[in-house]
């Protein structure tokens, strides 16, 4: 392959991403013929099928899902010299792509927002998704930094927390429990629970406090948003537990209160993470440093709230007191 050029790995990839010639014409101002002869070059030279065509549709064959593998790895390596010339020049210019989890675009948005405008340079892509898509996403190494829950086990990464995450329980304004002291979470179990949808970072919290009590919760209802979840303890279908993010600038706030449940708030927090043997380009190693000075400034819920038994402030967590590597 000594004679193929970066414009051939471009069309190709383009290619492999939008699943037609046509359309890769199209990204890349090129005429369809110029594509088709781009390839045909490619190809040649590496002596194998790249695509193949099945009805309208366009596949990469293995050698082409090796090839797409390899161009990721040397567009990454480009993007990442480029962003450290950048910083040679003093300036801080790049890409920065992120991924949170459902529960982090409560702040998330909140902290990009100043960032941006510390450096207009840097372009930030944000990705939501629960937890278990986000791990995917991460064993695929799609994305620089990703903000979650929990730390991944069984994944080698490195993380950093960098602000508290209590999950609090919830119920309507008006729920019998509301106001009861030190209520067990026996008797927590038996109130019909409204739960996140399997993969959420959050659902797998509850679970874990309540089997380590040896107890089974009362689920009447799966739902897979957060807001969702609280418009159903509002409309009086049960209550449930989320993080005390997901209430801040809540005008619903009036209508549900945090219950004073032993083992309550459930402690955690947000990490950064990358994974392990990662090169951190320039940008995403400044929005890190960022994220530790930052995060205090994620706003304060309304006090009333917090006054309410069992909450507690939420904290920023000072740089790297646990950071680490998880295999
Ligand atoms: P979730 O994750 O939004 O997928 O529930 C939150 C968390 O991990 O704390």
């Amino acid at each position: 392959m000594r004679h193929t050029t970066f414009r051939q790995l471009e069309v190709f990839d383009a290619i492999a991403r939008r699943g037609s010639f046509t359309r890769a014409a199209e990204e890349l101002c090129l005429t369809q013929p110029t594509v088709s002869m781009q390839i045909k070059k490619l190809t040649d030279s590496v002596g194998l099928p790249l695509f193949e065509q099945i009805g309208k549709r366009i596949y990469l064959t293995d050698a082409g899902k090796a090839l797409q593998a390899s161009c990721h790895e040397i567009f990454e390596s480009l993007d990442n010299f480029e962003m450290l010339a950048s910083d040679m020049r003093g300036l801080k210019q790049g890409k920065l792509r992120l991924a949170v989890v459902t529960t982090a675009k409560y702040f998330a948005p909140r902290l990009l927002g100043p960032f941006c405008t510390l450096y207009p340079g840097i372009d930030v892509s944000l990705k939501v998704s629960n937890r278990e898509r986000l791990l995917e996403r991460l064993g695929n190494n799609q994305d620089d930094l990703y903000v979650l829950g929990q730390p991944p086990e069984g994944l080698d990464a490195v993380y950093e927390p960098f602000l508290d995450n209590p999950l609090v329980a919830l119920a309507p304004s008006n729920h019998p429990l509301a106001g009861q002291r030190n209520i067990s979470l026996a008797r927590m179990a038996k109130e019909p629970f409204i739960i996140r949808e399997p993969g959420s970072g959050t659902r797998m919290a509850i679970e874990r406090l309540f089997s380590k009590h040896k107890l089974t919760l009362n689920v009447r209802m799966e739902l897979g948003s957060n807001e969702a979840i609280k418009q159903a303890i509002v409309g009086g279908l049960g209550i449930s537990v989320l993080s005390r993010h997901t209430l801040a600038l809540d005008a619903a706030v009036g209508q549900f209160v945090t219950l004073d449940v032993k083992h309550f708030p459930i402690q955690r927090q947000w990490y950064a993470i990358y994974p392990a043997g990662k090169q951190l380009s320039v940008v995403a190693q400044t929005f890190l440093e960022y994220l530790h000075s930052a995060a205090g400034q994620v706003n304060e819920i309304p006090c009333h709230f917090a006054e309410q038994a069992g909450a507690c402030p939420l904290n920023a967590v000072p740089p790297n007191p646990r950071s680490g590597s998880r295999g």
